[in-house]
């Protein structure tokens, strides 16, 4: 599975935590920045990755900014993201597994780096359910399409 990944400057120390745990599990990924931690606009990393996922270039993304919701919001609208802002595990694997949301975000000023990882951890180890979710996906998906 490969991995986009993105923040602005709120989030910058929590992505590099998170990259750490991208290594420590094996997987593929790219950092589309932010590289420090100046002042950004939040859209201009998470369109960015959104982008990246609608695309098919890479799997999955995962966006980090101060509170997670600046960088949710850009992600969502692009055409086939289903972002999930997500703050505990139960909710990181429900996502996965009901909504097979494909960009997960975060906030750095909310949650500390190590309910960060286990989140990001469960959301990517965590397989979606279809079944009965995937006449509910697909309402979004349709919703999309005729926009
Ligand atoms: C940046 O100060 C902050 O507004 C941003 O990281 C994010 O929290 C926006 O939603």
């Amino acid at each position: 599975m490969r991995i986009v990944i993105g923040s602005d400057h709120g989030g910058f120390t929590l992505k590099k935590e998170i990259k750490q745990l991208l290594d420590e599990m094996g997987f593929d990924y790219e950092d589309v920045g932010c590289h420090d931690e100046s002042s950004v606009d939040y859209p201009d990393f998470a369109i960015p990755v959104a982008e990246k996922v609608a695309r098919g270039e890479v799997d999955r993304g995962i966006v980090i900014c101060g509170t997670g919701i600046g960088v949710s919001i850009s992600a969502n609208k692009v055409k086939g993201i289903r972002c999930a802002l997500v703050h505990d595990v139960f909710s990181a694997k429900a996502t996965r597994e009901h909504n097979n949301s494909n960009v997960l975000a975060m906030g750095e000023r909310v949650i500390g780096p190590g309910l960060a990882r286990e989140i990001a951890k469960a959301w990517l180890e965590t397989d979606y359910a279809g079944g009965r979710h995937e006449r509910r996906v697909n309402k979004i998906t349709q919703y999309e399409e005729k926009e």
